[in-house]
C-alpha cells in the first residue's frame, strides 16, 4: 500500500503558479460561480468530516453558520492552525507543502458564509508555517484571489488548550486560552453583545458567550465559522472535483484520505496521507523499515491515540482507520496521531507522561480536572517510581472516575479515557507495578511535536519544566492558571 497525495504533495508547492499548475484555484473559480446553497450542498454531500478531532460534519456545521449571519456585521472564518496534540505534524506538515490549498479552502469557506476576513490562528512558535502562510497569503492577493476577504495571522500561545475551538476564540478576543461554555460557533471574533460593557474589560474571564439566533434583534453579533487546516484543504478539492470525486476512496461513513502522523518506536516516523479504511497495520508498515516489516522484529505492545482517545493494543491492528471503525472499538480517530509503544516500555511510564500532560495542561477552570487531574498524575509518577501500593492503585481509579465532574471541556474526559484504557489494557503491568522490589522508570516525555527529521522524532523539550500554572521554572505558584491568569477584581 502507498501513500496517497490529495492534500499532501509528493513534493511542496514552491509557489502559486506551481499549485495552479497542479489544478489549484479551480475550487475557488467554481465557487465564486454559484450560490452559497449550491457549495453546502456539495460539501453535504461530500461526506467531509472536520479533522481536528471530533470528526464533525463540515457541510452540517457551514450549512448552521450560515443560516445564523448577523444582518449587521459579516460573519468571519478562522482557520485552526494551533496544532498541539502530542504525537501531532500534519497541520505543520500541510502549511510547510500546500498552503495554497488552506488559503483556498478558507476563501470558499468565506464566499458561502458571506466573510469579510479569515483570521489563520496559529502558534508564535511555528515560525517557519507563520512565515510560509505569510508569502503565500501575498502570493494570493497579488494573484487577484482574496478580493474584498482581508488575511489576519495570529501568533498565539504554546498551551495545548488553544486548540480547543472555544479557547481559540478567547484567544482571539485576547484573553487566556481557557474554554468557554457554549456551542463553539456563533460568537467569537467580533465581540459584540448589547448590555455586556463588563465583558471586555480585560478581566481575563471567558467571555459568557450566548447563542446567537437568527431572528433575535437584538443581536448584532455575527456568527464564526472554524475548521481545522486539514478540513479547509480538503474543502478545495472537494469544490473543484466534486463531492463524487471526494467518495471515490475511503468509506461511506468517512470518505476521502486522512493524514496520520506516526511517532514513537518506529524507524521511519513521518505523515502519511492515506485513504480511509486503510488497517492500522498498513499504515504503521508505512513507518517502519522493510527489514522490521519482513522480519516481523517489531515488538509493538500498543498505540496511543495522542491524548484524546483509547490506547490500542497490538491485537487491534487491523482495525481501519476510519470515525466509525475507531467508535466501534470504543475509541476514536481524533487527529489521526499515532504514537507507537513497543515492549521495552512499561505502559504505566506512557500513562505517568500522558496523565503529567494532561493535568498540567488544564486550564483548572473545573477544579476535579485540575485537582483530581494533578493526584491522578503523581499518583502514577509513584506507581511509576516503584513506590506505590495497592492503595495508590485504588486511588487512581476513584479519582478517574470524578474527573469529569463538571467539565466543560473536553479534555477532563480524555484524561479519564487515555489513563482509564492503558489501566485496562494493561492492568496486569499495573498490578505488577505494587509488587515489592519493581525498579522505577522514568514516565514518557508526552507533548508537542517539534520536528520530525529522518528517523528522529523531537518533542518539546521545555515541557518537562512547565509547571501545573503555567508558568516555566523551579516553583510552581500553587495557583491554577485560570487563578493566575485571571484578575479576580474583575469579578468583584
Ligand atoms: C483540548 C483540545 C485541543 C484541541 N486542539 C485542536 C488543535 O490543535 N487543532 C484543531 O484543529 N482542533 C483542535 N481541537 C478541536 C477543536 O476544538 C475543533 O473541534 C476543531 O477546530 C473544529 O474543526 P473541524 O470541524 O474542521 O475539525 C481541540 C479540542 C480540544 C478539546
Ligand atoms: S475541563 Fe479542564 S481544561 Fe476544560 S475548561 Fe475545565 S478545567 Fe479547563
Amino acid at each position: 500500500m502507498s501513500s496517497a497525495h490529495r492534500v499532501l504533495p509528493l513534493a511542496p508547492f514552491a509557489s502559486l503558479d506551481a499549485y495552479r499548475e497542479a489544478g489549484g484555484g479551480r475550487g475557488l473559480t467554481a465557487a465564486r460561480a454559484v450560490e452559497s446553497e449550491v457549495l453546502i450542498d456539495e460539501l453535504d454531500a461530500s461526506g467531509l468530516r472536520g479533522r481536528g478531532g471530533a470528526g464533525f460534519p463540515t457541510g452540517t456545521k457551514w450549512r448552521t453558520v450560515f443560516s445564523y449571519a448577523s444582518a449587521v456585521l459579516r460573519t468571519s472564518v478562522v482557520v485552526n492552525a494551533a496544532e498541539g496534540e502530542p504525537g501531532t505534524f500534519k497541520d505543520r506538515s500541510i502549511i510547510r507543502n500546500n498552503p495554497y490549498a488552506v488559503l483556498e479552502g478558507a476563501l470558499i469557506a468565506a464566499r458561502v458564509v458571506g466573510a469579510g476576513s479569515v483570521t489563520i490562528a496559529t502558534k508564535a512558535r511555528f515560525t517557519e508555517e507563520v512565515a510560509r502562510l505569510r508569502g503565500a497569503i501575498d502570493e494570493i492577493r497579488a494573484a487577484g484571489w482574496t478580493g474584498d476577504v482581508g488575511f489576519d495571522i495570529v501568533e498565539g500561545p504554546g498551551e495545548y488548550l488553544y486548540g480547543e475551538e472555544t479557547a481559540l476564540l478567547e484567544v482571539l478576543d485576547g484573553r487566556p486560552p481557557f474554554p468557554r461554555i457554549a456551542p463553539p460557533w456563533r460568537r467569537g471574533v467580533v465581540e459584540v453583545v448589547a448590555g455586556d460593557d463588563d465583558m471586555d474589560s480585560g478581566s481575563g474571564l471567558p467571555a459568557d458567550v450566548q447563542m446567537a439566533t437568527a431572528d433575535d434583534g437584538d443581536n448584532l453579533a455575527p456568527p464564526v465559522l472554524v475548521n481545522n487546516v486539514e478540513t479547509f484543504a480538503n474543502v478545495a478539492n472537494i469544490i473543484a472535483n466534486g463531492a463524487a470525486w471526494f467518495r471515490s476512496v475511503g468509506t461511506t461513513e468517512s470518505p476521502g484520505t486522512i493524514l496520520c502522523t506516526v511517532t514513537g518506536a518506529v524507524s521511519r516516523p513521518g505523515v502519511f496521507e492515506v485513504v480511509m479504511g486503510t488497517p492500522l497495520r498498513d499504515l504503521l508498515a508505512l513507518a517502519t523499515s522493510d527489514a522490521e516489516n519482513e522480519g516481523g522484529a517489531r515488538s509493538l505492545s500498543a498505540v496511543l491515540m495522542g491524548v484524546s482517545n483509547a490506547i490500542l493494543t497490538s491485537a487491534e491492528l487491523d482495525t481501519p482507520i476510519s470515525y466509525e471503525a475507531f467508535a466501534a472499538q470504543g475509541g476514536g480517530l481524533g487527529s489521526a496521531s499515532f504514537i507507537v509503544v513497543d515492549d521495552s516500555t512499561d505502559p504505566v511510564a506512557v500513562a505517568a507522561g500522558a496523565s503529567r500532560f494532561l493535568a498540567v495542561e488544564s486550564c483548572g477552570q473545573c477544579t476535579p480536572c485540575k485537582q483530581d487531574g494533578l493526584e491522578i498524575s503523581s499518583l502514577l509518577q509513584k506507581l511509576a517510581s516503584g513506590q506505590a501500593d495497592q492503595s495508590h492503585l485504588r486511588r487512581i481509579d476513584e479519582r478517574l472516575l470524578r474527573i469529569t465532574d463538571g467539565a466543560r471541556c473536553s479534555l477532563a474526559s480524555q484524561h479519564q479515557v487515555v489513563i482509564g484504557s492503558i489501566r485496562t489494557r494493561f492492568a496486569a503491568q499495573f498490578e505488577a507495578r505494587v509488587q515489592p522490589g519493581r525498579d522505577p522508570v522514568d514516565p514518557v516525555l508526552i507533548a508537542e511535536v517539534t520536528a520530525i527529521d529522518g528517523q528522529t522524532t523531537s518533542v518539546d523539550p521545555t515541557f518537562v519544566d512547565k509547571q501545573p500554572d503555567w508558568t516555566y521554572g523551579p516553583h510552581d505558584s500553587g495557583l491554577a492558571p485560570v487563578e493566575r491568569l485571571t484578575d479576580h477584581r474583575a469579578q468583584d
